[in-house]
């Protein structure tokens, strides 16, 4: 890889008064030019990370470069290479549109006229152009959301980070949004996103990295974190009442225990051979006439390895918001309930 546009090493954040290790000795890297995804369920430290790389935020220990640039040491010059829209949209309420974005414009220092002509040419490609007079009062959830990516283009950033860029939009302005990061990866700017939506991140990231309770889990291509799971994967529904019986049977039928999906209400567990092993579930589930409502064996998804990897499926660690305020690590098997 040519020198990686952004490099995270050993950063450690603790919020000492919530008691909280966000960040447990975080390393990554990566070159530019891609979309590098963060996947994580609530709580796991991704807005952390991204605070600390955007210097809203210092950390405890380790050493994070965005551009060439030390963060904690050279904060300002960093700044001129980074883009950022948050998690919840930073836009004021009374200002129009336009307006958002010229004030912008000038915190990064452009004079009046390059800020107005530069807003102008960003809310056209985020398709606000028509909107860009009316106050953000009157947007709807998914303009805001547009708005702030605009404003984050001003200073045409070398490296832009997006805090879970689509959450609480409609599907259609979703796949706007998704055009637009695409174009802007095309025009040579590296993206960082987070995201709750798996099949987000395997349409849009180069790369993914997995964190879990502030430690990096698991990073790759979806392809090859899709190929950790040995291949295929066995998804079958049982009654609730044997549920627990069940995964008590199916114990060394494969590399993992199966694990329980709230969400989709399924057990989920990876098989390495394939059909072979779809025969020994079914097998090994008669033997103890645990009666099973439905199996089937599919190619694994995101969503598999988000489970395998954290436990919980990702709609249901969506679901999980507020609850995970620890960072208490879970057993092994990473069953948390
Ligand atoms: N300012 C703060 N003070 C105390 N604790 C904090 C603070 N900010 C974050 N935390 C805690 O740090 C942990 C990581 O939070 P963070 O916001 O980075 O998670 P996240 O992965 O972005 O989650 P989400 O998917 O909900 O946005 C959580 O346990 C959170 O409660
Ligand atoms: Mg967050």
């Amino acid at each position: 890889m040519s020198k990686p546009i952004v490099r995270v090493e050993n950063i450690v954040k603790v919020f000492k008064k919530a008691n909280v290790r966000a960040l447990d000795g975080v390393s990554l890297e990566f070159g530019a030019g891609i979309v590098y995804g963060l996947l994580g369920p609530n709580g796991a430290g991704k807005t952390t990370l991204i605070r600390v790389l955007t210097t809203l935020l210092r950390a405890d220990s380790g050493y994070a470069e965005v551009a060439g640039v030390d963060v904690a040491a050279d904060p300002t010059s960093a700044r001129t290479h980074i883009g950022l829209a948050g998690q919840y949209a930073a836009v004021d309420e009374y200002l129009t549109g336009r307006e958002n974005v010229e004030m912008v414009g000038r915190l990064y220092n452009l004079p009046a006229k390059e800020a107005t002509k530069r807003a102008d040419e960003v809310l056209h490609n985020i398709g606000l152009a028509e909107a860009a007079d009316r106050t953000v009062r009157t947007y709807s959830g998914g303009m805001r959301r547009r708005l702030d990516l605009a404003a984050s283009l001003v200073g045409r950033p070398q490296v832009l980070f997006l805090d879970e860029p689509t959450t609480g939009i409609d599907p259609q302005s979703r796949l706007g949004l998704w055009d637009i990061i695409r174009d802007l990866v095309a025009g040579g700017t590296t993206v960082l996103l987070t995201t709750q939506y798996l099949d987000e991140a395997d349409q849009l990231a180069n790369r993914i990295a997995v964190i879990d309770n502030g430690r990096l889990i698991a990073q790759g291509t979806g392809d090859e974190l899709k190929d950790q799971m040995g291949g295929s994967v066995i998804e079958l529904h049982v009654g609730d009442e044997v549920r627990d019986q069940a995964i008590e049977a199916l114990t060394g039928l494969s590399t993992e225990a199966a694990a329980f999906d709230q969400y989709r209400g399924s057990l989920r567990l990876p098989a390495p051979d394939g059909s072979q092993t779809l025969l020994n579930v079914v097998r090994r589930l008669d033997e103890r006439s645990i009666a099973v409502q439905d199996i089937a064996l599919h190619k694994p998804t995101l969503d598999d390895v988000f489970l395998t990897l954290t436990g919980r499926g990702a709609a249901e660690a969506e679901a999980e918001a507020e609850k995970v305020t620890t960072s208490k690590r879970r057993g092994p098997r990473g069953r948390s309930n």
